[in-house]
């Protein structure tokens, strides 16, 4: 396992502790003080677990077990999987920060970094499969297919 792939692992985990703990802060102000989370805070927790957690793991771990570039594969690039990575837990975070101050704070500049941070977050998933795209490939086992196994 290499160290982008431990990178999006660990910081899966950081972003599943956040989620946790956003979720555990709701809940206690929603029960105990009767205030219900608007739904900017509900959109921090489940953005923050799953973009942060889920489609970090996933990203992560498929970094880690697709097959490796071909040796004349011209199109795969890491350092496009670094920002990716970049694009992914700047924006996940950003947003997550600007969600939970939005409900008090609706000033011009939170609410673009809503937006811009959210931006963060598409190109970064974009930007990570369309890198990948190429390390989609058929290796023992579609020799195997070819000869007429199924799986
Ligand atoms: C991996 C774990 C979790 C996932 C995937 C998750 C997912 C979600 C989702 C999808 C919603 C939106 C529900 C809706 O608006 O219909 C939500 C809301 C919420 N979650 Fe979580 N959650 C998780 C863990 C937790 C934990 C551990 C707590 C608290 C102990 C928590 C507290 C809440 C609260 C208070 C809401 C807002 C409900 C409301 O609108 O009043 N969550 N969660």
């Amino acid at each position: 396992m290499h160290s982008l792939v431990r990178r999006y692992i660990k910081t899966a985990i950081a972003f599943l502790i956040a989620g946790l703990l956003i979720g555990g802060w709701m809940i206690v102000r929603r029960e105990l003080s009767q205030r219900p989370p608007s739904p900017y805070e509900v959109s921090a927790h489940t953005h923050t677990l799953f973009v942060g957690f889920v489609m970090m793991m996933i990203l992560g771990v498929a970094l880690w077990l697709f097959p490796r570039p071909d040796k004349n594969d011209t199109h795969y690039r890491p350092a496009l999987v670094e920002a990716a990575y970049w694009l992914l837990t700047v924006g996940t975070a950003a947003r997550t920060i600007g969600e939970l101050l939005r409900p008090t704070l609706a000033a011009a500049f939170v609410r673009w970094l809503i937006v811009l941070s959210g931006f963060a977050q598409i190109a970064g998933l974009l930007l990570f499969f369309s890198t990948m795209w190429s390390r989609i490939r058929g290796l023992g086992s579609s020799a195997r297919e070819a000869r007429g196994e199924r799986f």
